[in-house]
């Protein structure tokens, strides 16, 4: 008997384990943008917005990268895998679209930096970092640039890290 249960045990935590198991998945930046817009929170979507992540797609579409893209046979840089894995986040640094909930426009979003937020979205789960990063919260976001800014990019600029924070920076406000 005993041993009966403790096989019970056992089997309802490896269902356990299956079940939490879920994979998180991208949900664009407008789910993002519902919390993360107040100045209580420290209005990230806006400043997103003003920066040159939210232009990545756009800016496929200018003739200088027209040009760009000419050099290399590449005909069309927005519809391109081979620059969109770096321009989007519907990419996530693939040469294949992985994700139809985030739209090309939004080029490089928050998920990019702070991984997909299907699971960790949730105001209750937001407040405690541990149970984030169980989630899908990439913890540390800053190593993850060099992932783009590194020589393969063809208009490469040289990638200084404490600048480059700073120019994105979009911190909490002080409690
Ligand atoms: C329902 C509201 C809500 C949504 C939706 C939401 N957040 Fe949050 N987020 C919060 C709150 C609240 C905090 C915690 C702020 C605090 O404790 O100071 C937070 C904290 C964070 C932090 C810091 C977490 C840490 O522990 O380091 C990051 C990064 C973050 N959110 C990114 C995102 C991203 C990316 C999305 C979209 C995929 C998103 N959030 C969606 C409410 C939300
Ligand atoms: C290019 C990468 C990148 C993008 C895009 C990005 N972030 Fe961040 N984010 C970072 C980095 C790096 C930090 C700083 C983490 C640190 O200090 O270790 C950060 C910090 C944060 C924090 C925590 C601030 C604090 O004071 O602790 C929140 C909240 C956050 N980001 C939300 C967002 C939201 C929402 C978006 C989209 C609207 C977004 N981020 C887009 C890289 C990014
Ligand atoms: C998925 C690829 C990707 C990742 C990851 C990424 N970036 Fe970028 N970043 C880009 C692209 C693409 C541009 C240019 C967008 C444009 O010009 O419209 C850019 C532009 C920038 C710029 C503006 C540079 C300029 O010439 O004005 C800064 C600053 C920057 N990124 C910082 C960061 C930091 C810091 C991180 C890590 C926390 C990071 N990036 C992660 C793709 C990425
Ligand atoms: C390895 C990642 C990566 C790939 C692949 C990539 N880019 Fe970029 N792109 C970046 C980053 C990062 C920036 C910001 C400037 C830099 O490289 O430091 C950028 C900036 C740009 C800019 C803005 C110009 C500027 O000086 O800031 C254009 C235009 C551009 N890329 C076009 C393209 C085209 C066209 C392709 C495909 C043929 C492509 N990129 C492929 C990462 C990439």
């Amino acid at each position: 008997m005993l041993r009966f249960l403790f096989f019970l045990f056992l089997a309802m935590v490896s269902l356990g384990n299956f079940i939490s198991a879920e994979e998180p998945e991208l949900v664009g930046v407008k789910k993002c943008k519902l919390c993360h817009n107040k100045a209580s929170l420290g209005k990230q979507y806006e400043l997103w917005t003003k920066e040159k992540h939210s232009q990545a797609y756009k800016v496929l579409g200018t003739p200088e990268a027209k040009a760009m893209g000419k050099k290399v046979g590449i005909a069309n840089p927005q519809e391109s895998g081979k620059c969109l894995k770096c321009h989007s986040t519907a990419y996530n640094f693939t040469e294949k679209r992985v994700s139809t909930k985030v739209t090309l426009e939004e080029g490089v979003s928050c998920e990019t930096c702070h991984g997909p937020g299907s699971l960790y979205s949730k105001e209750e789960i937001m407040k405690k970092h541990e149970i984030c990063v169980g989630k899908g919260l990439n913890p540390n976001p800053k190593a993850i640039c060099t992932k783009c800014h590194n020589p393969e990019s063809p208009s490469y600029k040289e990638f200084k890290l404490e600048q480059f924070l700073k120019d994105i920076a979009h911190p909490r406000p002080k409690k």
